[in-house]
């Protein structure tokens, strides 16, 4: 039995929606071939983009997205992606593929995604092969309002107004493909670029340094100490990587024991952050600087018969509930965490939306930043929570996972995961503070754990009503079947 004390009236901290973002690099077939098939595309679309995904993403409130990189924005030159399309610069990708980029997806065509879908833009700028000037001279054509070389050359390319840009990255996983740099050497360049990504007008931009791959909390202290005051933010970047980053496995066809070592990966993302936020702690007591886990998601062998430089993978029940788990650990620490995004949206790693031509399919992670999204930006609150161990072999885990929070006209959200590829859980939640009358829930499950939605049969994995939940007082049970996702609301 796993009981659970849910303190309905105690709210911690205001649960940040930007822990719901996304990640879009030019990789693969994120945005060419993913969301932007172009205006001339026989496949639906406003201004290139797919109206399906659109109306998909805004359904799930997307808050923010990242772009245009991951390693490829430190070889990124933005001013190769503005102006008449024929006359953009061709250039190789060569990160991710080696193919061809015609820069035809540039900077105004990304704020016209994220003026479609409501969501915040959140860009990367060049650190690793790029110069001071022109990361400055990218701040000034996007947010100065006046008159000036770099703002009448938006005029020229057809916008007048400036755009409201909020999230800016200096660099990209600088202690590897944005330059290999040390993080001593990073935190003074850091220093430097910063400086020059200026606030224009009303525009304040909330900057964020290049932070730590996984657990290297070395990187942290010392951006921390050298270049915390000059920072709003600091990323940190962790996949969950089932076999190792050398031998990596594939999506599908896996067995209950990687089903086990992927469930504990995913877990290690508590440690992370509770060791990064110690550290940054010591330097920033008052919280003022957010982590933003700007990478984050299951990284698999890409599948086969298709470019390996692409990552493309399936996803399946399993990526369900590393989304599920991990949500809930970054609500747990959402007075530190302000941002995270998956990698990647569309057709990339852990990826919401897949698509094959003109079918578009949504991924089981999809539908559980479905049903996470009624979280956002609402209140923490104070759950407890004893729950048996799930144990394989010599190991053992928690075997739930469970978050909850309270938005503003009183209702409760309770997202409970069911890690156990074999065993159900009775759950009994001892409700304190608040009485409510009435409990209604989503549940993504089956009985596969390999299930995953194809363009066949995309409706494999999907959420349906749960019936497992009942209220009888201050009292809640509920019975959890084995490797599920379930929202839960208290009214
Ligand atoms: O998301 C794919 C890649 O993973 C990103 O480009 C890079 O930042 C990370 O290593």
């Amino acid at each position: 039995m796993t009981t659970i004390k849910l303190h309905a009236g105690k709210g911690i901290n205001k649960i940040s929606k930007y822990l719901y973002g996304h990640f879009a690099e030019h990789l693969g077939r994120c945005i060419y071939d993913g969301i932007y098939v172009g205006e001339d595309s026989p496949i639906p679309n406003t201004k290139g983009f797919r109206n399906d995904i659109l109306a998909a993403l805004k359904k799930v409130n997307i808050p923010v997205l990242r772009w245009p990189g991951g390693c490829f924005a430190d070889e990124y030159h933005w001013k190769d992606g503005v102006g008449p399309k024929e006359t953009r610069k061709r250039m190789v990708n060569t990160h991710w593929g080696g193919v061809v980029e015609n820069n035809h997806f540039g900077t105004h065509e990304f704020f016209e995604l994220c003026e479609l879908l409501d969501c915040e833009p959140y860009i990367c700028g060049n650190v690793g092969s790029g110069t001071v000037q022109e990361m400055s001279e990218w701040v000034e054509y996007m947010t100065f309002e006046g008159e000036s070389p770099m703002a009448d050359w938006r005029r020229e390319n057809g916008r007048e107004e400036p755009w409201k840009l909020k999230y800016f990255g200096v660099g990209n996983e600088n202690w590897g493909c944005g330059g290999n740099m040390r993080p001593e050497y990073y935190a003074d360049l850091y220093r430097r670029y910063q400086t020059y990504v200026r606030n224009y007008g009303e525009n304040h931009i909330y900057r964020i340094a290049g932070g730590a791959n996984v657990d290297d909390y070395n990187w942290t202290e010392v951006l921390m100490r050298e270049a915390g005051r000059f920072m709003d933010g600091l990323s940190l970047h962790s996949y969950t990587i089932p076999g190792s980053w050398e031998e990596k496995r594939y999506a599908l066809g896996f067995d209950e024991a990687e089903w086990f070592e992927t469930m504990q990966k995913t877990l290690h993302m508590d440690e992370l952050i509770t060791k990064h936020s110690a550290v940054m702690d010591k330097y920033d007591p008052d919280k003022r600087v957010g982590m933003i886990i700007d990478e984050w998601g299951t990284w698999f062998l890409s599948e086969p018969g298709t470019n390996p430089g692409f990552l493309y993978q399936q996803n399946t029940l399993r990526d369900a509930l590393v989304a599920g788990v991990t949500l809930n650990i970054f609500q747990k620490h959402s007075s530190r965490v302000q941002m995270a995004n998956l990698a990647q949206v569309v057709n990339v790693l852990q990826a919401l939306i897949l698509t094959e031509g003109d079918k578009m399919i949504l991924t089981p992670t999809y539908h559980v930043f479905e049903m996470y999204k009624e979280h956002q930006d609402n209140e923490l609150l104070e759950v407890t929570i004893e729950s048996p161990d799930y144990t394989f072999g010599e190991l053992t885990i928690p075997q739930i996972s469970v978050s909850a929070s309270r938005d503003t006209n009183g209702k409760v959200y309770v997202s409970l995961c069911n890690l156990s590829h074999k065993d159900s859980a009775s759950l009994s939640i001892g409700i304190e503070e608040v009485s409510f009358s009435k409990v209604t829930g989503q549940i993504l499950t089956h009985s596969v754990l390999g299930a995953h939605n194809t363009f066949e049969a995309p409706d494999t994995v999907t959420p349906v009503a749960f019936e497992g939940a009942s209220l009888l007082g201050e009292k809640l049970s509920c019975e959890l079947p084995p490797a599920s996702v379930v929202v839960l609301t208290l009214e």
